[in-house]
């Protein structure tokens, strides 16, 4: 194996939320540190985004699906581009993808388990289309090892945070919410809690046409309805034992129009009451979970998640009283790019050939290298 070296790479993601694809560049280095260079926040033209949420409703075909392989590695190029343009070519881009479906459900058919996951944006695409040589396909390996393929970001996690040596929780708050735990008594492992922004994004959109309850504005001047609250906590994700991951699969459009049949009348009252099922959801998990064989110090949020301070305010209120809430600009990681940032170090694992997964938090059966190269 060469001898490593520090590397810049580009690190593009794009997750459930699909608000956009984060470009990061950053300095990777043998211990494992990521120093951010210059991050991007790069929007899918409108026309792709609207398609990727009809195959996200079942609603593609697979002409639809095979072309938009194509197409989103196209945009993730551009992405990459943008950064590449102003800096000059990395030594390796390191691509998510992005999820069009993650199942990691036992189900069979003739005996042979149908547990899968798809990341689409093809990676010969961005290393055509930037030249550069491009990891990309990082879940695949840690499912057929029998793992969730999720959540990978807890490598990251507990290459930055261990050295603090003290017992966080590192809590990422995306589409999806999940957490990493790094305790001195146990080794590092994590899971999905649930819903993260999907239902709250999904209720701005349709009851006061915008993108997102920016800054949890909307949230902060409805009522929560404590009755539809604790309907929606009976969801039985909520109560599986980890390791467990979820998805757009689960909750899905229908889901949440499902349970809008319960929901108060004013559509603040919903925003509210979503924005504290996040929170509440994620406290839950800790309670049920972690709490009772560990004593944590603090929560250290990320994602889109950290910048919703009602979201924000209400994790506080929920969390017991001597943990603190921080978030990950307090330890000088930007909470925007911190995904990018983790698959630039997946990807530098990736072609270095060091093992990358985590099977105390995937439930995989081994470590493994995750990605694979195209050039
Ligand atoms: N200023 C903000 N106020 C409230 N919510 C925000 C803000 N910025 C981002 N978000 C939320 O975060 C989501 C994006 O989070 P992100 O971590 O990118 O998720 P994903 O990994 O699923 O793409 C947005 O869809 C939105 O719900
Ligand atoms: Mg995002």
């Amino acid at each position: 194996m060469d001898e490593m070296k520090p590397k810049m790479v580009i690190g593009l993601m794009s997750g459930t939320s699909c608000d956009s694809i984060d470009a990061a560049l950053c300095e990777v280095y043998p211990d494992m540190r990521v120093k951010l260079v210059k991050g991007i926040n790069w929007k899918y033209p409108v026309h792709i985004r609207a398609k990727i949420f009809q195959i996200f409703k079942g609603e593609a075909s697979v002409q639809d699906i095979c072309q938009m392989n194509f197409a989103i590695g196209k945009c993730f190029s551009d992405a990459a581009n943008v950064l590449i343009e102003e800096f000059g070519k990395p030594d390796l881009i390191s691509s998510h993808g992005q999820t069009i479906f993650h199942y990691p459900k036992d189900d069979k058919l003739d005996d042979i388990s149908l547990r899968s996951t798809c990341q689409i944006g093809e990676s010969s695409v961005i290393a055509k289309n930037t030249g550069c040589l491009t990891a990309s396909n990082f879940r695949e390996a840690d499912m057929a090892l029998g793992g969730e393929g999720a959540p990978l970001v807890c490598f990251a996690d507990e290459k930055w945070f261990r050295p603090l040596k003290k017992n966080v929780l590192v809590q990422n708050i995306g589409g999806i919410s999940n957490v990493t735990v790094i305790s001195q008594e146990h080794p590092t492992y994590g899971f999905d809690t649930g819903l993260g922004n999907i239902a709250i994004d999904y209720c701005v959109q349709k009851f006061f046409n915008k993108p997102y309850d920016k800054d949890g504005v909307l949230a902060n001047e409805g009522v929560v309805s404590d009755n539809w609250l604790e309907i929606l906590l009976q969801d039985e994700y909520y109560l599986k034992n980890p390791p467990k991951t979820t998805g757009r699969e689960y909750f899905s459009p229908e889901y949440i129009e499902r349970t809008l049949r319960l929901a108060p009348s004013e559509p603040k009252d919903i925003i509210a009451t979503l924005t504290a099922l996040t929170a509440k959801t994620i406290v839950k998990a800790y309670e049920n979970f972690i709490f009772p064989d560990t004593s944590i110090d603090e929560v250290i949020v990320g994602g889109g998640g950290a910048y919703n301070p009602t979201l924000m305010n209400f994790i506080k209120k929920y969390l017991p009283k001597h943990i603190e809430l921080k978030t990950h600009e307090d330890y000088g990681i930007s909470n925007n790019f911190k995904e990018a940032m983790a698959f630039a170090l997946l990807g530098y694992c990736t072609y270095y050939n060091i093992p990358n997964n985590m099977p105390e938090c995937t439930g995989a059966s081994c470590r493994t290298v995750l990605g694979k190269l195209s050039n």
